[in-house]
């Protein structure tokens, strides 16, 4: 079969269709899950994924499907997805350019009178960013049945709760459980995505492979030491929440940097100082850490040192320390089939390297039930979750054309 290519142009306008839906308070792009401007995203998907032929449902866990019909009904159906939240100040083709070239995979198809074999499933996962909840790639946890009870019960900062919130999407927390994917269920997931990071614009190469992706353990922490006056309290009579946190916060860098390993990376992102005033002395600390890495074993390892750590300074400080873990997903290593298969379909489409994902994904979930594969396009200077995200729209026709050129491979021969 020949090429089959996108029509960038009408791709381009969905992306943009799908990038009003945003805060406009806020720089670059930013709509945050569970929001208005996220459930008006979603009804303009659902509508869009009707207007190619999809038939749409909302499943318990609030991710929309837009299922095509293959020509074997023996078959599992292979599946396309990504999400279309963003994190705060974000950019506007983190998720949405998987989701929205799915679309156009799909108007391709129709176009060139192409049936797959397989159905084909065109997935917007639930909340792939953290959340106000405090935990991310919810969609896909929940289709593979990794929400715990726990995890549904946790509130935002406006008291809402998780399992609510779903509800409020169209989904329905109750049977989440009990409608879980299983392994077998689905043949194959393929996500296309913007590299968020540095290699493949460095090397002006258009098309990455991936080859496995990061764990991501998250941990929330308390810190209490005592607020007092920042003038008359000497510096040896001093609980310094915010001091204690900022030797912590090195501490992890320390522990991630000694292992010299580019995917190795620890991060604390978030912090909350309180009573936050100039001339009080810091009485309590709550912040998040992540830590990831390639080797789940590493991410053990280094989060059990670090708590090790922290514990045995709080004693000597006589400050307060509390970890509680948020999530734990484990990293994946793409099997090579897969990846062999996807790299040949790359390859006849433009230059392509392998590389490695240091950015989470909802393949991390969905490869606990089926094999997964992801195609990665550059994004310029390695920029991401940040409002200068950039990819070009003639990176984004080359990467959907190899997203289709890979479907249409597998479509022919997995069973
Ligand atoms: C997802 O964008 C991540 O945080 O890696
Ligand atoms: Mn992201
Ligand atoms: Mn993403």
């Amino acid at each position: 079969m020949g090429r089959v290519k996108p029509n960038i142009g009408r791709l381009k306008s969905d992306i943009e269709e799908i990038s009003t839906f945003i805060d406009k308070t806020k720089l670059g792009h930013t709509r945050r899950s569970f929001t208005e401007e996220y459930k008006q995203a979603r009804m303009w998907l659902r509508g869009k994924m009707e207007e190619v032929g999809l038939k749409t449902s909302i499943d318990a866990a609030a991710n929309i499907i837009g299922r095509l019909s293959g020509s074997d009904d023996n078959l599992k159906p292979i599946m396309l997805g990504s999400h279309t939240d963003t994190v705060e100040n974000g950019g506007m083709y983190d998720g949405t350019i998987g989701v929205l070239g799915g679309i156009e995979v799909v108007r391709v198809l129709k176009e060139n009178g192409i049936t797959l074999r397989h159905s084909l499933e065109i997935v917007d996962f639930t909340s792939e960013e953290p959340s106000e909840f405090g935990l991310s790639t919810i969609g896909s946890k929940g289709m593979v049945g990794e929400l715990s009870e726990e995890m549904l019960q946790r509130k935002d900062n406006l008291g809402r709760v998780l399992s609510e919130a779903i509800d409020d999407l169209g989904g329905n927390y109750k049977a989440i459980k009990r409608l879980a994917r299983k392994k077998g269920d689905v043949t194959l997931y393929l996500e296309l995505h913007n590299e968020l990071g540095p290699v493949l614009d460095n090397k002006r190469c258009p098309l990455g492979v991936v080859t496995g992706i990061v764990g991501i353990h998250r941990y929330k922490v308390l810190v209490e030491g005592e607020s007092n006056h920042a003038g008359t309290t000497p510096m040896n009579m001093r609980y310094d929440a915010l001091a204690f946190t900022s030797e912590l916060i090195l501490k992890l860098q320390g522990l991630c940097r000694e292992r010299n390993s580019y995917d190795i990376v620890g991060t604390v992102g978030k912090l909350k100082v309180e009573p936050n005033a100039s001339n009080v002395i810091p009485g309590k600390c709550e912040f998040e850490f992540e830590v990831r890495a390639l080797k789940n074993e590493v991410i053990y390892e280094i989060v059990s040192e670090f708590i090790e750590e922290a514990e045995k300074l709080s004693k000597e400080e006589n400050i307060n320390i509390k970890f509680d873990n948020i999530s734990k997903s484990s990293s994946v290593i793409i099997n090579e089939d897969i990846s062999g298969v996807l790299k040949d379909s790359c390859d006849k489409v433009a230059e392509s390297m392998y590389l490695p994902s240091g950015a989470g994904h909802d393949a991390n979930h969905i490869n606990n039930i089926a094999p997964v594969g992801m195609i990665f396009v550059p994004s310029k200077d390695g920029k991401s979750h940040c409002p200068e995200e950039y990819t070009s729209y003639e990176e984004i026709e080359v990467g959907v054309t190899a997203l289709i050129q890979s479907l249409i491979s597998f479509d022919e021969n997995l069973k």
